[in-house]
């Protein structure tokens, strides 16, 4: 048993050829808020690696979940995080990363946390993460889900963001038939972003609102995400 990941919600521990992920309570969230997060994204990433596997989209295979113990078991996958390797070889690793969301896209999955930290490339790349994605037609969250990886390329990769992510938009082309709506979109996207007051942000966290630092992160409000969540884990009860 190998700690592999110890991120801000989930500690992520090997255990021979699978990854065991539980869900960690959050003491500064209200203890009910903490308890439907958690567990609607236990589930969420669940329910999504099942998709994902049955479309042959490459992600761990699910093994189990549990959303008592907010637990999930997958597949581990060897091989190397694309954010260590991007500078390696840029092309061929943003072609790939492009096609592949296209995919998703293509398919009405919406990662909604697409970060080069959530990709694992061993003979190609494999999608991890799962817990914030959700299944949407809406072109407004295609895009909004391209625009996050952008910012998270500007943000870890700035020295080839530039030329990455051209990359990543003509092979999403190729893949998604819908590219140029949702690139269209994307333009709308982004420009409502340049005209956001500056550095800081309106989020809300289920009930409430509150202000925060307008990070590369956080550029997107994730408030409906949120509230989604807690009703998709209501409902599901
Ligand atoms: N199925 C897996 N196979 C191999 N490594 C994994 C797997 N799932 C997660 N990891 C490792 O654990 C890290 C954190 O996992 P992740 O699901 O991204 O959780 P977090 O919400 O903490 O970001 C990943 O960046 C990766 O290094
Ligand atoms: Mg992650």
């Amino acid at each position: 048993m190998q700690v592999i990941g110890q991120g801000a919600e989930a500690i992520l521990t090997r255990i021979n050829e699978t990854v065991l992920k539980e869900r960690i309570p959050k003491s500064y969230r209200l203890q009910e808020l903490d308890q439907k997060l958690r567990q609607s994204r236990t589930r969420r990433e669940a329910k999504i690696l099942e998709k994902l596997n049955t479309l042959n989209i490459p992600a761990p295979k699910l093994l189990s979940v549990d959303d008592k113990k907010m637990q999930i078991t997958m597949q581990h996958i060897n091989g190397q995080i694309v954010k260590d390797i991007l500078n390696k070889q840029p092309e061929k690793l943003s072609w790939e990363i492009g096609s592949l969301v296209g995919k998703l896209h293509a398919n009405n999955i919406i990662h909604n946390d697409l970060t080069t930290s959530n990709m694992i490339f061993s003979d190609k790349i494999t999608l991890i993460d799962f817990g914030l994605s959700f299944v949407s037609p809406k072109i407004e969250d295609k895009a909004v889900d391209l625009h996050l990886l952008r910012q998270a390329l500007e943000s870890k990769h700035h020295e080839i963001s530039e030329s990455c992510f051209p990359t990543i938009i003509n092979a999403y082309k190729q893949t998604n038939p819908e590219a140029e709506k949702v690139l269209e979109q994307l333009n709308k996207v982004e420009k409502r972003g340049r005209n956001k007051k500056p550095n800081s942000k309106r989020i809300q966290e289920g009930v409430g609102f509150f202000e925060v630092e307008n990070t590369a992160d956080t550029k997107v409000s994730p408030s409906t995400t949120m509230a989604n969540e807690v009703a998709f884990s209501t409902n599901k009860k």
